[in-house]
């Protein structure tokens, strides 16, 4: 079993390369892939870089050269829900791409040209140990629903209310729904795990970087324990 592990920023995935044992490195299309073990377990790791194409070069350049199980995306990502407190967690049991938009040709917004689908589903298995996994961080809440990508910082209520009211997503990020419409189209088992930094208003701009290293933290630790249990 290889778990591949991506996240967009440094801070996103730093200390799971820490956490690494018997390190190999190979630089592919300015991406750095980091081969090892975590707990005994076979790891990929890699920081794709921000937005929807980063994510999906990073996840079909991962697939192709080193073929993870499951390809796992650790994060931080904006609330869309007011039951989501700043360093909740959210693990997708879906994923959507709200910038995703061809109703000019009678399509339903959202809807993936090709796919035919809005909503891509995540291994109902696979989310299930990742739950398993959070019962014990503390002073954390954590839920489990469908986590909105697109190319855009969400920091203010009309982009906020967009999602929420077309998509019924918990919480915005920019590399989720990538990562799993390219796991989707090689049958690779995939889930999101994003711990809120901000609440997608227009306060995120100013919680963003207060919070972006604790929330990234939050995250790691589901990660790790996952890795730990399975
Ligand atoms: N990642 C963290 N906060 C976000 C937000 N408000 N919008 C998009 N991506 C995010």
């Amino acid at each position: 079993m290889k778990i591949g592990i991506i996240g967009a920023m440094d801070v996103e995935i730093a200390e799971i390369k820490d956490s690494m044992k018997n390190i190999t490195q190979e630089k592919i299309s300015s991406v750095t892939y980091f081969q090892g073990t975590i707990h005994d377990k076979e790891v990929i790791v890699a920081k794709c870089g921000i937005g929807k194409v980063h994510a999906a070069v990073c996840a079909q350049t991962m697939i192709l050269r080193y073929s993870p199980n499951v390809i796992i995306n650790t994060g931080v990502a904006g609330s869309l829900n007011n039951k989501l407190d700043i360093g909740d967690l959210v693990i997708s049991d879906y994923v959507v791409q709200h910038d995703f938009d061809t109703s000019g040709v009678g399509d339903p917004i959202g809807l993936i040209s090709g796919l035919n689908l809005i909503k891509i589903p995540c291994k109902k298995s696979l989310v299930e140990k990742i739950k398993d996994a959070a019962n014990n961080i503390e002073n954390t809440n954590v839920y489990v629903g469908t986590i909105a990508s697109g190319d855009q910082f969400i920091c203010n209520t009309k982009q906020k209310d967009y999602i929420i009211n077309h998509f019924d997503a918990l919480c915005a990020e920019m590399e989720g729904a990538a990562i799993g419409h390219v796991c989707y189209l090689n049958n690779i088992d995939f889930c999101i795990v994003r711990a809120m930094s901000d609440k997608a208003d227009g306060s995120a701009n100013m919680d963003f970087p207060v919070f972006v290293q604790r929330a990234a933290k939050k995250s790691i630790e589901l990660i790790d324990n996952y890795l730990k249990m399975i």
